[in-house]
């Protein structure tokens, strides 16, 4: 059995007071689930955060990374970085970072690599657009950005990495996608993991659905056959809210 993973995204919110009181009111709400609880912060806030959930059981991630180790890349943090103060996850792909900032099926690739060699868990991001989506290329996007995203890993890291499925039309619309579409995209990326790494990886490995959950549908999707959580955007930066989500009863 996977087990479930409900990963917070807070974009670019939230100050460092702000991520310390929200850490303070979530551990104790969480405290008994036995799903994963991820907070994805913004750098500023990645040593606070990690400082106050020491001794919980919420993980920190971060929302991206560079795929070099160092040098002449002004503005960048690396994974290095990262894993020395004890990062433990990173989003990787996310959609805003490939229509704002240039990401590329190739650099997600990359970063995804750079991750897996400092020891960082990626949360990788694929989806489809609106506009892919009425003219039926569903499958056919999210199946190729998963199998560009996972080229050159090895079985151990495919089965490792966490794909979240996030259509780009329910990203902060609240338009969430039902939950058997929901399911049958992430049943497509599974095939597909299925037919390049064989049955066993895919089995194993973690696909979250994202885009508009709240703590109204998070039962509803995460109780689908394929749905093994959430990466979740506006819902998570209210920590009684977040709470219901991670908490949710199958
Ligand atoms: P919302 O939950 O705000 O729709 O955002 C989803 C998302 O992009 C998480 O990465």
């Amino acid at each position: 059995m996977r087990k479930k993973v409900i990963a917070g995204n807070w974009k670019m919110n939230m100050l460092p007071n702000e991520a310390i009181q929200f850490i303070e009111e979530l551990a104790p709400l969480v405290k008994d689930t036995e799903n994963e609880v991820i907070l994805c912060v913004p750098y500023t806030d990645l040593f606070y955060s990690l400082l106050t959930a020491q001794n919980t059981n919420i993980k920190i991630g971060a929302q991206n990374m560079h795929f070099e180790e160092s040098g002449a890349y002004t503005g960048e943090v690396s994974g290095k970085m990262l894993k020395a103060i004890n990062v433990e996850y990173v989003i990787i792909g996310h959609s805003e970072r490939r229509q704002y900032f240039n990401e590329t099926d190739e650099t997600v690739n990359k970063k995804i690599k750079a991750a897996f060699s400092y020891g960082l868990k990626p949360i990788v991001c694929v989806g489809e657009t609106l506009e892919e989506r009425e003219a039926n290329k569903t499958a056919e996007i999210i199946t190729k950005q998963t199998e560009l995203a996972l080229v050159g890993l090895t079985e151990e890291q495919v089965k490792n990495t966490i794909i979240a499925y996030e259509p780009i039309w329910a990203i902060g619309t609240g338009k969430t996608a039902t939950s058997e579409d929901a399911n049958n995209s992430i049943k497509e990326i599974r095939n597909k993991i299925a037919k390049i790494y064989g049955q066993n990886v895919a089995e194993e490995v973690i696909i979250q659905y994202g885009g508009s959950v709240k703590s109204s549908n998070a039962k509803e999707l995460f109780t689908m056959s394929d749905i093994d959580g959430g990466l979740v955007g506006g819902a998570s930066l209210k920590a009684e809210e977040f709470s219901k989500i991670v908490n949710f009863k199958g």
